[in-house]
């Protein structure tokens, strides 16, 4: 299997609080790994590192074996690392088809005179289409954003951020404060975006269910340290990961 991304060393401080303590890390290609751990455990800020959004202190990150870990984050997204995030991103006052239109044109714009080709317009309108039905939003798309429920919100951020035609996509807490019912919504979705485009997921979850129910691997972090790594089953039983997290909810 071919390692997509690669950390190596990482470390990152604020205040003299590790959020990320020499971390090591391989991610495969397809692979749909699930990033858990306690709050303040520097899950969030691991991703904003992958990312570019915060400067680590010492470190490299490979992405396609190319080095990233002094990029910005404009430059990492369009090299197909993408990130949706904790609260979604949107403009709530404009219909879901113009916001996933709006983003799909940041990807096209890369092709010059774009606005000239009429055709190329087509093209956006065609992707923007696609998007909404694999994300099960096309029969929504004339809603208002902020019309939609709060499930299908995190879900349009989602489909944001899918315009970019990302290689591994990042979701910070993809099913934070949703009913079950909108939990059970977003699984399907993240699992079949998984299938359907071999796309490279990492996903911070603090719900167990939705951790076993759908992650190939998992890591496990506390205090800047990625702790365990392994299947549900391996994780489940892991005594350090049961004393310093799941404690007696498994
Ligand atoms: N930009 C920043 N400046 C200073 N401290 C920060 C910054 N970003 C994060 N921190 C601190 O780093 C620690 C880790 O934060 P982080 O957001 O990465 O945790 P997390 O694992 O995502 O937690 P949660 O599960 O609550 O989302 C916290 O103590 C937080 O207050
Ligand atoms: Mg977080």
């Amino acid at each position: 299997m071919d390692v997509i991304l690669e950390i190596k060393n990482l470390n990152k401080h604020f205040d003299g609080i590790y959020v990320s303590k020499n971390i090591i890390l391989k991610i495969f290609k397809g692979s749909l790994t699930a990033i858990i751990g306690p709050n303040g455990a520097g899950k969030t800020s691991l991703f904003n590192l992958i990312s570019g959004y915060i400067e680590k202190d010492s470190g490299k990150i490979y992405f396609q074996g190319m080095d990233i870990s002094d990029k910005k984050p404009e430059n990492i997204a369009s090299m197909g690392i993408v990130r949706a995030f904790q609260v979604a991103n949107f403009f709530p006052d404009e219909t879901v088809y113009d916001n996933v239109l709006v983003a799909s044109i940041s990807l096209f714009k890369k092709s010059t005179n774009f606005l000239a080709d009429k055709y190329s317009f087509k093209n956006i309108r065609e992707h923007t289409d696609m998007i909404l039905k694999n994300l099960n939003l096309f029969e929504k798309r004339d809603l208002k954003a902020s019309e939609l429920s709060h499930g299908d919100q995190k879900i349009l951020d989602i489909a944001m951020a899918l315009t970019l035609s990302p290689k591994v996509l990042l979701l910070d807490e993809p099913t934070a404060g949703m009913s079950p019912d909108e939990r059970k919504s977003m699984v399907k979705v993240i699992k079949e975006l998984h299938k359907k485009f071999n796309l490279t997921t990492l996903f911070i979850e603090h719900d167990m269910d939705v951790v076993f129910g759908i992650a190939e691997i998992i890591r496990v972090m506390v205090r800047g340290e990625i702790i365990a790594e392994g299947t549900a089953e391996e994780i489940r039983n892991n005594p350090m990961v049961i004393e310093s997290y799941l404690g007696k909810e498994v």
